[in-house]
């Protein structure tokens, strides 16, 4: 758990102070589900002045350091030949040994960035996972996917240090039935999001990376969750514990022709950047920067972004700093799976993921049982968690539901926000919702767009489920909010 020993129950401990507090709102259970009824038991609808504990993501919301804060102060403004830029494409170079640097406004424009100039119509991407984001920029340009996780990857509960690896000979399947000249990139994705923020471990990157010489096709790293990752590699990797964060940073990102990553994760900023190795490919994404995102300097951040995001990318190097989320991210699963609730196992990055599937098996997929647990808790908390289901998925043109693998609530921890009391309300709430789950019932929409139904779709419950749950609260907890 923690580098210091305890003598009573261990605890994750905090390694910085907090000096920057914002006020929090608890509403009344009967005012949060007005709330959310209003939202259509969406919780992207919430809005955030009504919610308790934001778990909705951890991007773009992590702490930023007094560090951080302060550089933000010393940006340069100049839009050519900005000190900004230089100090943001040293550091990247420093730490990762990549020569070239691109700046694009978040991570799904690297993803826009790199889509654009390596898949065409009929080519293939081969992944460990897919994001949402990344997958729809490769179909965009008439590409395809093909996820290629182990098949371990996919069990809910496991022992498996790495649920992320890819599974090599799936991989060079791939490339043999496709070709090598069809296969525009081969893509790992570091903490792998959607399957539950599970890494990848050192030792399948080099593998990866000598299949792709192999064949020579390009490999690209998605380095948004690397600090998760990095976590993981020192602490469930027997074979690299002996080495520094930043001896693990540079031998794997040698492994790869191109990193781009999230700054709104990686970082603790906002922002976004490619990495890449070779001069001759630089070139051939360098000419989109300036007409999708901004000039070369800034690729449409705001320079002081930048500042926090160098200083945030060298705080990333820091075990103290890398450690903190995934500390309190497996604390939050323990509890709760030693209260025989389900959760994605082992703990992974980026949040603690419920399973909605076995904590609601009485409510049926095509009633959204993810998202009627998202709007259930909220309800009985005021925490808002992100669906990651069915709901997040887009109907077949005919209008048949596709059905997720996985039905999962996601309560993201963002980095040094969240303290362990905060962390053991969510706890306490979620393990009363779990006593009371035949209460909870399915969803149905009234309003379901055609594209990104999840951002803008509204639901209502298929009965009087949620009234049900809000009398039995008030019979439990009494007049507690
Ligand atoms: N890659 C991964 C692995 C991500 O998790 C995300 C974003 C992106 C790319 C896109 O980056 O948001 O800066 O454009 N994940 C966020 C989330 C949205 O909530 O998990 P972005």
């Amino acid at each position: 758990m923690s580098k210091v020993q305890f003598h009573g129950e261990a605890v994750p401990l905090e390694m910085h102070k907090v000096r920057i507090v914002q006020k929090l709102n608890l509403p009344p259970i009967e005012r949060r589900l007005e709330v959310m009824t209003a939202a259509g038991n969406n919780t992207f609808l919430l809005p955030n002045a009504e919610v308790f504990l934001d778990m909705l993501t951890d991007s773009g919301v992590n702490a930023m350091s007094d560090r951080q804060q302060a550089a933000m102060m010393v940006a340069d403004d100049a839009y050519a030949g900005s000190a900004t830029y230089t100090r943001l494409a040293d550091k990247l170079t420093e730490i990762f040994g990549t020569d070239y640097f691109l700046p694009a406004h978040q991570g799904r424009a690297c993803e826009h960035i790199l889509a654009k100039t390596f898949v065409t119509p009929g080519t293939v991407v081969p992944m460990n996972y897919h994001f949402t984001t990344t997958k729809a920029h490769i179909t965009l340009q008439g590409g395809t996917v093909e996820e290629l996780v182990t098949d371990a990857g996919l069990a809910v509960t496991s022992d498996l240090p790495f649920k992320g690896d890819m599974d090599l000979g799936k991989l060079r399947a791939v490339i043999e039935k496709h070709g090598a000249d069809k296969i525009a990139f081969v893509r790992v994705e570091s903490g792998t999001n959607l399957i539950g923020g599970q890494p990848v471990s050192l030792q399948n990157m080099i593998d990866v990376r000598a299949l792709c010489a192999e064949y020579g096709v390009l490999l690209v790293l998605d380095a948004s969750l690397l600090a998760d990752n990095l976590h993981f590699i020192k602490t469930r990797e027997g074979a690299f514990k002996d080495l520094s964060i930043r001896e693990i940073t540079r031998k794997m990102a040698d492994l790869y022709d191109v990193i781009y990553f999230s700054a709104r994760k990686l970082g603790c900023a906002r922002g976004g950047g490619i990495c890449i190795r070779d001069r001759a490919l630089y070139e051939r994404m360098r000419g989109l920067v300036p007409l999708y995102e901004g000039f070369l300097t800034y690729g449409g951040m705001s320079v002081r972004e930048m500042e926090a995001m160098t200083v945030g990318l060298d705080e990333t190097m820091d075990e103290d700093m890398i450690d903190q989320g995934p500390q309190f991210i497996g604390y939050m699963v323990e509890e709760l799976d030693k209260r025989g609730i389900p959760v994605i196992t082992p703990a992974g990055g980026l949040g603690c993921h419920l399973d909605a599937l076995r904590f609601v098996d009485h409510v049926p997929q095509a009633q959204y049982p993810a998202g009627a647990l998202a709007s259930a808790l909220y309800i009985a908390s005021g925490i808002r968690g992100m669906e990651r289901g069915t709901l997040s998925e887009q109907r077949e043109p005919d209008g048949t539901e596709i059905f997720s693998n996985m039905e999962l609530v996601r309560l993201a921890l963002p980095r040094r926000v969240f303290t362990l009391s905060q962390v053991k309300y969510a706890v306490d709430r979620i393990s009363w919702l779990h006593e009371n789950r035949r209460l909870i019932g399915g969803l149905i929409f009234f309003e379901e767009p055609e594209v990104l139904r999840f951002f803008y779709g509204r639901l209502k419950p298929v009965s009087d489920w949620q009234q049900k749950l809000v009398e039995k609260f008030r019979a439990d907890f009494g007049d507690s909010l």
